[in-house]
């Protein structure tokens, strides 16, 4: 019993630091969605997710990806290396390592404003 009892706070006070640290460090990093959506269209992305009624269906429905609560740090990594993130399939999706900080930042704003 005094095993669980640590367990269970042990899990509590993990998601509490590290839900401090991403909201730190979500308020020292911010993007455009509006840019973001731009960028969502040039590189093409619409190839393989659908937003509303356009888009593919080889990567999953991003309709309402704002309503996952990955936050900004996670959409950044799951675009870099999309592997990082222990998706399910992550070689399906590439890699876009070659953007700059700003563009990973207008388009984690993007992704998160879907809601
Ligand atoms: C060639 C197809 C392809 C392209 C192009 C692509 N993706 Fe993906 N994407 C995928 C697949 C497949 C997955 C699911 C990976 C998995 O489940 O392991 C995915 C997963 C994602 C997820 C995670 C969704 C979630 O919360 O579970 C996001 C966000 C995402 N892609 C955004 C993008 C953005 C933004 C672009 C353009 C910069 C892009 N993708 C381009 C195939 C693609």
């Amino acid at each position: 019993m005094k095993v669980l009892k640590f367990a269970v706070f042990l899990a509590i006070s993990t998601t509490v630091l590290l839900g401090a640290e991403a909201w730190a460090s979500e308020k020292a990093r911010s993007g455009s969605p509006e840019k973001g959506k731009i960028l969502y269209n040039k590189l093409r992305c619409y190839y393989c997710h659908r937003i509303g009624n356009e888009g593919g269906n080889t990567g999953p429905d991003l309709t309402t990806e704002g309503t996952k609560k990955r936050g900004m740090e996670w959409q950044m990594r799951n675009l870099a290396d999309p592997s990082s993130t222990h998706l399910r399939h992550p070689e399906n999706m590439p890699k876009f390592d070659r953007l700059t900080e700003k563009m990973f930042l207008d388009l984690a704003a993007y992704l998160e404003s879907l809601k």
